[in-house]
């Protein structure tokens, strides 16, 4: 049922953007408007999103380790893992950022016919996770060459190591097959997996439904309506030199690509697909593990008026004197 109202959520937007671009003429909406819309929601959104992350306050060390800390010299430490300073951090979270190293560990519980629990690596969820992120990645660097130009020669090469094989007319861009078998395979995992199903909300079927919206359009542009490719980078072009144009004859398909990219950029900061940001800010990764070896001192610790003892002595000196009750001090 959630992955029903996720779907139907994205088949609304199609519709929305087939009657408003395709029969309503709405063009400088579709391929104006709501792209600079979608792109301020954006940047604002991530700006809000970094401030209150920045905001919260993070007084002490709490980073997640999995390995043994640095302590005596006798004592193999885990410097990745717990990570002793900052050097290390960066390696940590470039392992992170890069690799997914902490997906790598992934791990699936099931029971065997003789109902014993059994705890065995998962390294599928790794291999699909970077599989789409990478590609996707690809796929966004090879789009400059709408935005900009001429095309830099980096993304030029890229396009050319992409359709490496040859396939096909247009050739075929490698990334564009794994990023839909790595976004059918995150999807199916949650329909299938009865575990994972029972936590999956409508919110992680949208954003899997969504991008799988995009690059489907995307594709079907390029192999199969043509899209015209001089109209496409114009409007791209008008778009980022703030000279907005909107070119005859792109097509419907075309406003509908870009109109669920305008979605997916607007849904971004205020969904899960903002750990892309957070990952960074995240406290349990960023900071080092040096609990044991540096004193910490809360920096929001608010100025606390005391009265020691020795104050309350130094002023009730003659009387405790005179009652013959022992002083600390003289
Ligand atoms: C998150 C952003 C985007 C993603 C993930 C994406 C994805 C894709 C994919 C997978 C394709 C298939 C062909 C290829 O891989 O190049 C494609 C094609 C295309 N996209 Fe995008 N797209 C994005 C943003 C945009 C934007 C903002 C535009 C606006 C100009 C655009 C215009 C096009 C055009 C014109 C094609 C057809 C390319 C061709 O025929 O070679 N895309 N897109």
């Amino acid at each position: 049922m959630r992955a029903l109202s996720a779907l139907a959520a994205v088949a609304v937007l199609l519709g929305v953007v087939y009657l408003g671009a395709g029969v309503a003429g709405l063009e400088f909406w579709f391929g104006v408007v709501i792209p600079y819309a979608a792109i301020v929601v954006f940047l604002l959104g991530v700006v809000f999103k970094v401030l209150r992350w920045a905001s919260a306050p993070v007084p002490y060390r709490i980073t997640t380790t999995c390995g043994q800390a640095q302590s005596l010299p006798w004592i193999k430490a885990n410097r990745l893992e717990s990570p002793p300073s900052g050097v290390w951090v960066v390696g940590r979270m470039a392992l992170e950022v890069l690799l997914f190293r902490s997906l790598f560990r992934n791990t699936k519980v099931s029971l065997t016919p003789g109902r014993r629990v059994v705890h065995e690596a998962d390294k599928l969820l790794w291999v699909g996770a970077l599989l789409f992120h990478y590609s996707f990645l690809v796929i966004f660097l090879r789009h400059l060459r709408f935005f900009v130009e001429p095309t830099p020669v980096v993304i030029a090469w890229l396009d050319r190591l992409d359709s490496l094989f040859q396939v096909a007319v247009p050739t075929l861009f490698l990334t564009d097959v794994v990023i839909v078998a790595a976004l059918l395979y995150l999807l199916v995992r949650r329909l299938l997996d009865p575990l994972v199903r029972y936590i999956s909300l409508a919110a992680d079927y949208f954003a899997l439904f969504l991008l799988l919206g995009v690059a489907l359009s995307g594709i079907w542009m390029r192999y199969f309506t043509k899209v015209d490719l001089v109209s496409a980078k114009e409007l791209a072009l008008g778009l980022v030199t703030l000279n907005p144009i909107v070119p005859e004859g792109i097509g419907w398909l075309f406003y509908a690509h870009v109109f669920l990219v305008s979605v997916l950029f607007s849904y971004f900061p205020f969904s899960k697909l903002v750990h892309m940001g957070g990952v960074f800010l995240s406290p349990t990764r960023n900071l080092a593990n040096d609990n044991r070896a540096r004193r910490h001192v809360n920096p929001q610790d608010p100025e606390v008026e005391v009265h020691t003892y020795q104050q309350w002595e130094d002023e009730f000196r003659d009387k405790l004197e005179a009652a013959g009750l022992p002083l600390d001090t003289e």
